[in-house]
């Protein structure tokens, strides 16, 4: 396991545009794999690069139906709107609704670079939505209608 610690808001790096992927060697395949031990362990549903300190555009992502690997991801196509409440994990305790699109399209390579194309309806055009805004430095909270108050955050 590579848990890496997950950085959280006032820590500048938050802010920075994420570099494209250019290598898909071994050190991408061990901070996929770390990103994905960290995600699980702080029970999140996603997690991009930037938020355990690394500046490339790689983001995984799983919404309880099997674990994706977004390298250098790009939406394509958004349909419909939805409105509902995100939490981070570099923003522990605070929980807002924001306005998303209902469906989102995405191209992205895989770990060996390979283009791959993912669909997600709901909770999974959001969080598509949630971390590839984290690659250009923007948090949810930028784009949040109202703050709410959960018990138990996300
Ligand atoms: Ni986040």
């Amino acid at each position: 396991m590579g848990i890496r610690n997950i950085v959280k808001v006032g820590d500048d790096i938050l802010r920075k545009k994420s570099r494209k992927v250019e290598k898909f060697d071994a050190r991408l395949h061990k901070l996929i794999d770390d990103m994905k031990d960290t995600m699980y362990k702080a029970e999140g549903v996603g997690l991009a690069a930037v938020q355990v300190g690394v500046l490339r555009r790689v983001v995984v992502i799983d919404c309880g139906d099997g674990l994706m690997e977004l390298v250098n991801p790009e939406i394509t196509k958004t349909e419909g709107e939805q409105q509902d409440v995100e939490g981070c994990l570099s923003v522990p305790g605070r929980n807002g609704i924001t306005k998303r699109p209902m469906k989102v399209t995405v191209k992205a390579q895989d770990r060996d670079g390979n283009w791959c194309v993912y669909q997600g309806e709901g909770l999974k055009a959001r969080c598509f939505c949630h971390e590839l805004d984290h690659l250009d430095g923007v948090l949810f909270t930028d784009n949040m209608i109202e703050e709410v108050r959960i018990e138990c955050a996300e």
